[in-house]
């Protein structure tokens, strides 16, 4: 059930193991382990780009070795979203997965990874999980943890790194790791954006023209924002709000300052570093986006 990948690399071809199935990886990592080898695992639903490649680098700086997964998680998607129509571009993964360092990909079929048909046993991500993406994607977190839940076990890295970009999703991950007591540190890295600004996703590819230039409003509302943080969460919001309304294209999902211990709206006098989060459709696409901001009086911003 797995093999290898001949892929280009500056260096001539080399060999990625291509591994399909829970039995495939661990006997994989089990030989590293024998090597004495740490292990990072980057967990993703491939259709690879730049800021993959970064959590990819980052994952080399914490372990010996770095394993991707590659999977459309089924579970994570409901009735009506896009999980058929999601990029599967496996041959082009493996070529960035070879570039960056990767040791193997897992990428196991469905069947591999449910065998009895989805799960019926799952991770019940609780309040915040129902909250911003939940409220509007309400099997989304459930089917993201249960997934990164199995990844975690049928790998058992030392570290697991996520992308800030779906802060909420790393914040629940967090969240099920500490009270699961799960064995592994997670690492959260910092947002890459096109260099318009524009967060790199698998989904920018659905943009049209049109969508596609209106979508750097966000990036334009991360910038407005970080230098208007001094004057208060409301001011905040108020640019979020009137900038997506003057575009034509984009529609609000929702704006919102939450704090980093909760995840939860701050209140309007909120001084301190809190989280905006964006979320807005373009077309049929909907896309996220979020900085760290210092809301105070003196405070510089990241
Ligand atoms: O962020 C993603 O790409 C997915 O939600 C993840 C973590 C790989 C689980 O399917």
């Amino acid at each position: 059930m797995s093999h290898s990948l001949a892929v280009a690399t500056e260096a001539g071809t080399a060999e990625l193991p291509i591994l399909a199935t829970p039995a495939a990886v661990a006997a994989h990592v089990a030989h590293l382990r024998e090597q004495g080898r740490t292990v990072a695992l980057v967990p993703t639903m491939g259709a690879l780009h730049a800021g993959h490649a970064s959590l990819l680098e980052e994952a080399g700086r914490h372990a010996d070795a770095v394993i991707a997964s590659v999977f459309v998680n089924p579970l994570q998607f409901a009735p009506g979203e896009d999980y058929e129509r999601y990029p599967r571009t496996l041959a082009a993964d493996a070529e960035l997965l070879s570039r960056v360092g990767a040791e193997a990909v897992f990428a196991p079929s469905p069947e591999a990874m449910y065998p009895t048909g989805p799960n019926t046993v799952v991770i019940e991500p609780g309040p915040v999980g129902h909250t911003f993406e939940g409220r509007i994607r309400p099997i989304h977190f459930s089917g993201a943890l249960t997934v990164v839940n199995k990844l975690l076990n049928i790998v058992r890295p030392d570290v697991a790194v996520f992308g800030e970009k779906d802060a909420q999703q790393l914040f629940l991950i967090r969240q099920m790791v500490a009270q699961l007591n799960l064995p592994v540190r997670i690492i959260g890295v910092p947002i890459v954006r096109e260099p318009d600004g524009l967060a790199r996703s698998s989904r920018n590819r659905y943009l049209s023209p049109a969508e596609r230039a209106s979508a750097l409003v966000l990036f334009r509302i991360l910038e407005r924002a970080r230098e208007a943080s001094a004057a208060g969460v409301p001011e905040v919001l108020q640019i979020a709000q009137s900038a997506i309304a003057a575009d034509d294209v984009a529609e609000l999902d929702y704006a919102s300052v939450v704090s980093e211990q909760t995840f939860q709206p701050v209140p309007d006098d909120f001084q301190g570093q809190a989280r905006l989060l964006l979320a807005a459709r373009f077309g049929g696409t909907r896309l996220i986006d979020n900085a760290l901001l210092q809301f105070s009086p003196h405070g510089g911003a990241r």
